[in-house]
């Protein structure tokens, strides 16, 4: 049976503490958070603090090192991988760019279609990445120009290792080839994956596709895949939120996500593991880099429109990435009404760039919060128990004086629910959420 990572009341009182003051201050100064340290002997006590966490990062081997700038709000878009695994063609990643026209997902804001692994055939002799010619016919610059005429952008895959995840040929030693090959394609967007990498150590190799990216002059945003795990057959042991920030525009907090509430299966994990994981980061991320807890399912299947919609509720509370991995040339009207609801959208594109995190832990029912640019609060009630379950959260857990009045706007019934003093509580369906907006 899956059991969570239990959260401290402590974590809430501290969200508290930058609530209080980030009223007086927002919306004129960014707001962040250290990391949490164990204190001697006792709970993990989280820290609050202003200004630029730059402190949290370990300082770069490459101190003249700069961001590259991109990405100042997580990537949206959709990806091959969850819905087609290899099995993805020009045809189909056309279907989806004409879809994510027509279904409104470009306007709502889902901008990269990305193809992930498997479009590779191999090298041609002179060592330039070569596109498979059966899938892939007209080539890839034929296909990046089509998403380009439709307003949208390009992504591509590859591997920091001799062979990709699908056994394509990796970027080891063609790093700069690659980049040249992506950047020529028209590419805007680079997912680097971490198979077949040996002793290879990850910051030297995702810094060496980094510089290969930015000599290209064309803005690329970087996807670092190397899962942020510490498995004991690996080598590498680095975790890419403490050296990324400046390497990369976001990197995977875990191994893969599959269609699933939770569990286990291989390596992949269901949706609360993975967010259990990603959550202790929050204090990581920031515009221009992000956890990534991997991409969205919604519309795949596996899950109930209840499951479906806390993913997207707590993605977007924690910041994260919006990658829609669903065909979304055949997605039926939940599916769609989920994607596309564009108050939550709103959130995870908060300019502040603030992830959030959970605020109250009474075991299976949780309160989740996160701060935006003009002084409101995100907040998320959600039940993970297998029943329906009344939630409150309580203002001094949000950083809110539990004697003010805020406005309640439901972010899924779309709907302002008037004003309440101290505290909103609501019924919560199992393993659903209720989302809302709180403003002054
Ligand atoms: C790894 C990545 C996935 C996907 C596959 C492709 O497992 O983590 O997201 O890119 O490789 O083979």
């Amino acid at each position: 049976m899956y059991a969570k990572r239990r959260g401290t009341y402590l974590r809430g009182m501290s969200f508290a503490l930058l609530g209080w003051i980030s009223l007086l201050l927002l919306p004129h100064s960014a707001v962040a958070q250290t990391p949490p340290g164990d204190e001697p002997g006792s709970q993990k006590i989280y820290r609050t603090e202003f200004g630029p966490n730059k402190s949290i990062f370990r300082p770069s081997r490459d101190p003249s090192r700069t961001a590259n700038g991109l990405a100042l709000t997580p990537p949206m878009g959709w990806n091959s991988w969850n819905k087609f695994g290899c099995k993805i063609d020009e045809q189909a990643v056309r279907n989806v760019t004409d879809a994510m026209v027509s279904s409104g997902m470009r306007d709502a804001g889902y901008e990269y279609v990305i193809i992930d692994d498997c479009w590779q055939s191999g090298r041609d002799a002179d060592g330039n990445i070569v596109a498979d010619p059966v899938k892939f016919p007209s080539g890839i610059k034929a296909l990046a120009d089509y998403i380009h005429a439709r307003g949208l952008k390009f992504g591509i895959y590859s591997d920091a290792g001799t062979k990709t995840c699908g056994r394509r040929p990796g970027s080891l030693g063609h790093e700069y080839q690659d980049a040249l090959t992506y950047a020529r394609w028209g590419a805007d967007y680079l997912k680097y994956d971490w198979c077949f990498t040996g002793t290879r150590d990850s910051e030297e190799a995702y810094t060496t596709m980094a510089d290969a990216l930015r000599a290209t002059g064309r803005d690329i945003v970087f996807s670092i895949c190397n899962w942020g795990v510490n498995r004991p057959t690996m080598t590498d042991k680095s975790m890419p939120w403490e050296w990324g920030e400046k390497v990369g525009n976001l990197w995977r907090a875990t191994e893969d996500i599959y269609d699933t509430w939770a569990g286990r299966k291989g390596t992949s994990l269901g949706v609360v593991n993975i967010l259990d994981l990603t959550e202790p980061l929050y204090a990581y991320a920031g515009p221009g880099h992000w956890n990534d807890p991997d991409m969205l399912e919604i519309g795949n299947g596996g899950m109930t429109d209840d499951e479906y919609r806390s993913q997207f509720s707590l993605w977007a509370t924690i910041a994260a990435p919006l990658l829609a991995g669903n065909d979304v040339a055949a997605m039926d009207a939940k599916t769609k009404e989920i994607l596309l609801n564009r108050e939550i959208i709103a959130v995870d594109q908060d300019r502040l760039g603030v992830a959030g995190h959970r605020v109250r832990d009474n075991g299976d029912l949780e309160v989740w919060a996160r701060p935006l640019a003009n002084g409101d609060r995100a907040v998320v009630l959600f039940n993970r128990s297998d029943k329906p379950a009344d939630i409150t959260a309580d203002w001094i857990d949000l950083g809110y004086p539990a004697a003010l009045s805020l406005s309640v706007r439901d972010l899924w019934a779309h709907k302002s629910l008037g004003r309440a003093t101290g505290h909103f509580s609501a019924k919560v369906p199992s393993h659903g959420v209720v989302m809302v907006r709180l403003a002054l």
